[in-house]
């Protein structure tokens, strides 16, 4: 059942969305050459602290951190640690709070210090295709359409779209119903209702869309090595558009 959100909960909703993007935003900021993951992850701590928000992935069946890091081949999950930031890496930040019972979730993949060509090709892809995809959706949409705009935009640019995770609702809990797959057909899927939120998340890698989880049972790495970028916007969905509760400003 997707969950379509009172005047008051869309309000809960604006406020932790906001802080979700207010800490990704000053995380991102601190990304530079010879950062440690693990500080990245403990300047994230000390903004939602200071926002009256809380993590909403610590502890998230038993997920050991406050963010998720996730470098190069890492798709999404990376766990932050003593690994430092290298010239030409990416890192995906994924940022989830929870304040005043509403949970805010928004994702983005950074460059360190000067990438090659074909790297910020892949970034620049990955990124335009979630615009496309909040761009095209409405009220009365089917979900399919949204999938099937992230597929197409990354597939025509010769890269791959993961299977393996999908967007989702999101509200009062971190993943509520519907899924949203990076992947489908336009016209297919349910319609999505007015007042309804969404994490709209893609996930694109440069090679294959296979992936596999490493032995930690979380860090989800690309099967053929190659690099992946994640972007995520939680939105709420209004009759002519989507408002991007999780938007940079
Ligand atoms: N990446 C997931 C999302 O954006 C949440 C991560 S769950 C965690 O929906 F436990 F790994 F943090
Ligand atoms: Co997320
Ligand atoms: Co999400």
């Amino acid at each position: 059942m997707i969950d379509v959100k009172s005047a008051a909960e869309i309000d809960g909703m604006r406020k932790a969305c906001r802080i979700a993007a207010e800490v990704l935003i000053e995380t991102g900021k601190n990304v530079s050459i010879g950062i440690t993951t693990r500080e990245l992850e403990n300047i994230a701590g000390k903004k939602i602290k200071s926002l009256d928000a809380k993590s909403a992935f610590l502890g998230y069946r038993n997920y050991p951190g406050i963010i998720c890091t996730s470098i190069n081949e890492v798709v999404v999950h990376g766990i932050p640690s003593s690994q430092k930031l290298k010239e030409g890496d990416i890192i995906g930040i994924d940022v989830g709070v929870k304040y005043g019972g509403f949970y805010g979730d928004t994702a983005k993949t950074f460059t360190v210090g000067t990438v090659s060509g074909s790297t910020e090709k892949l970034l620049r892809i990955a990124e335009s295709s979630l615009e496309s995809a909040i761009k095209d959706c409405s009220a009365g949409c089917r979900l399919g359409d949204i999938s099937s705009v992230i597929q197409k935009t990354a597939e025509e640019n010769g890269f791959s779209v993961v299977r393996d995770f999908v967007g989702h609702g999101i509200g009062r809990n971190l993943h509520e119903d519907p899924q949203v797959p990076n992947y489908g057909s336009r016209g297919t899927g349910l319609r999505i209702p007015e007042n309804c939120c969404l994490a709209i998340e893609v996930m694109i890698n440069e090679g294959m869309w296979q992936i596999k989880i490493l032995p930690d049972q979380w860090t989800a790495v690309t099967s053929d090595g190659k690099l992946s970028a994640h972007f995520e916007h939680t939105v709420l969905v209004k009759k002519n558009g989507c408002e991007i509760l999780t938007k940079e400003r």
